[in-house]
């Protein structure tokens, strides 16, 4: 007997991805198989073609007016560290969200950057009303996980960005898991560097992902990670500074970004305010029928993740008895955020981690609740 799949791991990546985003990708190898800007024959333009039509939807779909402003990355770890490293220095001080991701995280511990986490609730909320006074006087950034991928908890960005902007004070936000769950707008959400990547919740494949720079930000004041062939002004040894240019060196993920491209699209036609009604459906069913069983203590937020730590069972063994039993997906562990875990006091086991998509079924949940159940009143019981 063929085991039915669930698979709701979609916080680390989305699976399955609609049919045309597949199908893109197949498109992208047979049809437009040249090197973007690299050359005058049809393959390379068509590739160009493709690569402005992903960069235009890209631009659009997070409220951006200028594609040019957007620039693509190989993930939003690659993003970030663009901007982290592009804009800050030492001397520079950071407010952080208590829900950062190690691709925050890792970097500003490298650079030395002075950082302090913004006072929130047990949940991980942050506390508006508190982050005037952990403004300094050399405080450049305010970064935020929008939501987090350990229990889903949405931040304020817009009120958040609207302190930061009062202050003189630039707005990163990391989308990772926000991006294809909510709606964002880099102007009206007061974002000046908006990080996301492709591969979760905007359907596309991995090996995608970007930043889209506010109107506000002067790019000029920004160093290039990476430097290197653009197929612009090659008689220079100089980095052009014009966008995308300036942070796109060598050959772009073409096919990938076909397929973002087409994970968009699908997403447009779904409306992202129904995905968002659907998906949030899944998980407050979820969490309602985790929440009343013994021994289950549940993470949640507004979002589309949610956590939970079964008493007398160690993460490990649930992931193994959930695929083996159930073929229930998950992931456990610290999910890379061990700030996360710290702030809602599951470090250092961490949780185990459900996240839905738009393929999830109420099913799905249904058998999840129960796997859960069955695993809380076995570890009972043994106990
Ligand atoms: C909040 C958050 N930030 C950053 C990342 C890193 O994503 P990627 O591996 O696509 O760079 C993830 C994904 O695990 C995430 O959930």
């Amino acid at each position: 007997m063929t085991q039915e799949m669930i698979y709701l791991d979609n916080a680390a990546t989305s699976w399955p991805k609609p049919d045309c985003v597949t199908e893109a990708i197949t498109d992208a190898i047979t049809h437009c198989g040249g090197n973007p800007g690299r050359g005058g024959h049809r393959l390379a333009l068509a590739a160009g073609e493709l690569l402005y039509e992903a960069r235009e939807r890209t631009a659009a779909f997070f409220g951006s007016e200028d594609p040019f402003r957007v620039s693509y990355t190989l993930n939003i770890t690659m993003a970030l560290n663009l901007v982290l490293k592009g804009y800050l220095s030492p001397a520079d001080h950071v407010l952080i969200s208590p829900m950062e991701h190690n691709a925050v995280m890792r970097p500003l511990t490298a650079m030395g950057i002075p950082y302090s986490i913004l006072p929130s609730d047990e949940n991980g909320r942050i506390n508006l009303s508190e982050i005037q006074s952990k403004i300094r006087s050399n405080t450049k950034l305010i970064i935020i996980c929008h939501e987090s991928n350990v229990n889903g908890i949405i931040q304020p960005i817009r009120e958040i960005g609207r302190i930061a902007h009062e202050n003189n004070i630039a707005l990163l936000t990391d989308c990772a898991q926000s991006a294809g769950h909510t709606t964002i707008n880099i102007e009206s959400d007061n974002i000046d560097f908006l990080c996301f990547t492709g591969h979760k919740g905007l359907l596309g494949p991995t090996g995608t992902g970007g930043v889209i720079f506010g109107s506000r930000v002067d790019v000029e004041q920004i160093h290039p990670l990476l430097r290197g062939g653009t197929g612009s002004l090659s008689e220079s040894f100089d980095q052009p500074g014009f966008l995308p240019d300036r942070f796109e060196s060598g050959t772009q993920n073409i096919c990938g970004l076909a397929g973002l491209n087409a994970g968009l699209k699908w997403i447009e036609s779904q409306g992202l305010e129904n995905l968002s009604r659907t998906g949030q459906a899944l998980i407050s069913q979820l969490r309602s029928g985790l929440g009343t069983i013994p021994g289950i203590h549940v993470y949640s937020g507004e979002g589309q993740v949610l956590s939970i730590t079964i008493d007398n069972l160690d993460n490990g063994t649930a992931a193994a008895e959930l695929e083996e039993r159930w073929g229930i997906m998950t992931r456990i562990g610290l999910h890379c955020a061990p700030l996360a875990h710290k702030t809602l006091g599951t470090f250092p086991n961490g949780t185990i981690r459900f996240a839905v998509s738009p393929f999830t079924t109420k099913q799905d949940i249904e058998t999840c609740i129960k796997a859960c159940k069955t695993l809380a009143e076995e570890s009972w019981i043994k106990k």
